[in-house]
């Protein structure tokens, strides 16, 4: 045994605890972070799915390709849009029927309003509801192969309201793969 031997492991120890301690420091630092992180995305990735079908609103679809104007009488009294995605026009612009897997319907809605230049135009208010239909053959085999979700203020509403979108939609539009809406000229 030297004699400056117990100096230094007195000093490597030293070492170590402030490495140590440095780690401890930095992890501590890191974590809010990582939890803001996760807080953060954690709601964008997993936007609310509708009760039944866990249809959720399709990222992008306010770029999406009119399929058709419409507009809701009393007592909602509202203007509304379908759009479509790529598959969904394609099929629309071929006539193919059924619509194939991957079809996505969306349906916007607004208040209606009066153009505050011109008195006899109608313009869109506050958006009202967005309502999805996703074709699946498989999954939703059990609904004529769609998926349906209704949205208001991005958040699905009850599983009540989506127990009634298959029955209308089977009952009316049966001929046209139980979608109402046709291209607009
Ligand atoms: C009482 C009948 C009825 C019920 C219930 C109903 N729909 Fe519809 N739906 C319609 C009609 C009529 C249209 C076409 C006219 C329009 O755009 O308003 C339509 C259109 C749609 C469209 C555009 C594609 C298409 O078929 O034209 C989507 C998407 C849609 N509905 C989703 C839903 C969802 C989701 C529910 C349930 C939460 C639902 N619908 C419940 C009658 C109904």
């Amino acid at each position: 045994m030297t004699p400056n031997e117990p100096q230094t492991k007195t000093r490597s120890y030293a070492t170590a605890i402030t490495l140590a301690a440095l780690a401890l420091v930095i992890l501590l630092t890191c974590v809010p972070y990582l939890i803001s992180i996760a807080l953060a995305e954690g709601p964008k990735q997993n936007t609310e799915a509708s009760p039944i079908f866990g249809v959720t609103i399709p990222p992008g679809y306010k770029q999406w390709e009119l399929i058709a104007p419409a507009e809701e009488a009393a007592p909602l009294d509202e203007l509304r849009a379908v759009v479509g995605n790529q598959t969904a026009i394609d099929a629309y612009q071929t006539g193919r029927l059924p619509f194939p897997d991957g079809t996505i319907l969306v349906k916007r809605a607004w208040k209606r309003k009066q153009s505050p230049e011109f008195a006899s135009a109608t313009i869109p208010g506050a958006a009202t509801t967005v309502q999805v239909m996703v074709k699946d053959s498989r999954k939703y085999a059990a609904t004529g192969g769609w998926g349906f979700g209704r949205f208001v203020g991005g958040k699905p509403v009850d599983e009540a309201q989506h127990r009634t979108c298959w029955g209308c939609h089977e009952a009316r539009a049966k001929s046209q793969d139980y979608v109402f809406t046709r291209l607009a000229p």
